[in-house]
């Protein structure tokens, strides 16, 4: 196998807190180990666009407190085609390249699997994404800080609802995976969580909100992943047909600001380890792995499992949950 001299690194997906921090990781251990870095902006757009250019220690400065990536993020459907994929490899051939660290959800490991197969180029994966979904690690880097900002959120929104005997149905994100929401839920005691992984949850939350109106209980936070079942809050409501109105019902969508904000201390760190890992992991000749944080251990997943495993939401939240919300 040909000595590894120059990687590139990149952001691909959505944007998370926390991606700022493993870039800064990726360069820096690769220039500690005495390679060259190259940093490739908007993700596989770029690569196929040709926007490399040098990354050097120095830029790493003051970068690791930041929210949002300085490499930029984008998703990319020409990345998809054959036609994209080959323009990529040309600009890597073309730049020297002889490995690429790649930064995001499962979306990013698919197309760098599909890459790899065709072409005879290393890819590392560190997982990115605030919706903590990807088989094979704990935690993703950016699930920490969003969950802070929507426990700080919902706080708020605590302190006016129960101001005005209201039901706030909060909405947040986590395409089709429920962690955001379940967590989130226990951190601010919410009354009812509705998750993606669940069955049956109208019926839950009517019997609850019968319960809720029974007991004369003047405020309500009813937490809403955006994959579930049923659809986003407002279908939520929407399918209860009037009936709790008197509950004084509002709808909060949180949306993007919950994707934006500095990283935690956890993000930071967990983005330094996997960066620092993911580097090490190339000199060591693997290939089309993602570097993952399972029992406080760095760990190596093969691209197919993680995106091919779908990752279950311990059962054990889910009964915390339960008990918690009578
Ligand atoms: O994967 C991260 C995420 O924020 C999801 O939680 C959400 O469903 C999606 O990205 C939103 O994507 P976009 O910013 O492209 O609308």
């Amino acid at each position: 196998m040909a000595k590894i001299k120059k990687i590139a690194v990149l952001t691909s997906g959505g944007d998370a807190p926390g991606m700022n921090a493993a870039v800064r990781a990726v360069v820096r251990a690769a220039i500690y180990h005495k390679l060259e870095v190259i940093g490739i902006e908007h993700g596989y757009e770029g690569m196929i666009k040709g926007e490399l250019f040098k990354l050097e220690s120095k830029d790493m400065r003051n970068i690791i407190q930041r929210g949002g990536t300085i490499l930029r993020s984008a998703r990319s459907k020409e990345f998809k085609t054959e036609e994209g994929r080959k323009k990529a490899f040309e600009n890597l051939q073309k730049n020297n390249i002889d490995a690429v660290v790649v930064i995001g959800g499962d979306g990013t490991f698919r197309g760098a699997g599909i890459f790899s197969q065709d072409y005879d180029i290393p890819f590392v994966g560190i997982p990115g994404t605030i919706d903590n979904d990807m088989f094979g690690t704990d935690f993703t880097i950016g699930f920490d800080t969003a969950l802070n900002t929507v426990v700080e959120a919902i706080d708020k929104i605590k302190d006016t609802a129960s101001s005005h005997d209201r039901t706030f149905f909060i909405e947040v994100m986590g395409r089709d995976a429920g962690f955001i929401a379940l967590h989130a839920g226990i951190a601010t005691g919410a009354e009812a969580i509705l998750i993606p992984e669940l069955e049956g949850q109208i019926d839950h939350l009517r019997k609850f909100l019968d319960a809720a109106k029974a007991a004369d209980k003047s405020s309500n936070i009813i937490l809403v992943a955006e994959g579930n079942k049923i659809g986003g809050a407002q279908e939520v409501v929407n399918q209860l047909n009037g009936d709790y109105d008197d509950l004084g019902i509002r709808v909060n969508v949180l949306g993007h600001m919950q994707r934006g904000g500095s990283p935690t201390a956890f993000d930071r760190y967990l983005a330094s380890r996997l960066g620092v890992a993911a580097v090490e992991a190339i000199l060591d000749n693997q290939r089309s792995i993602m570097v993952g944080y399972s029992n406080h251990e760095v760990v190596h997943v093969p691209f197919n499992k993680t995106i091919k495993g779908h990752r279950n939401i311990n059962k054990e939240l889910l009964e915390v949950a339960d008990i918690l919300m009578i």
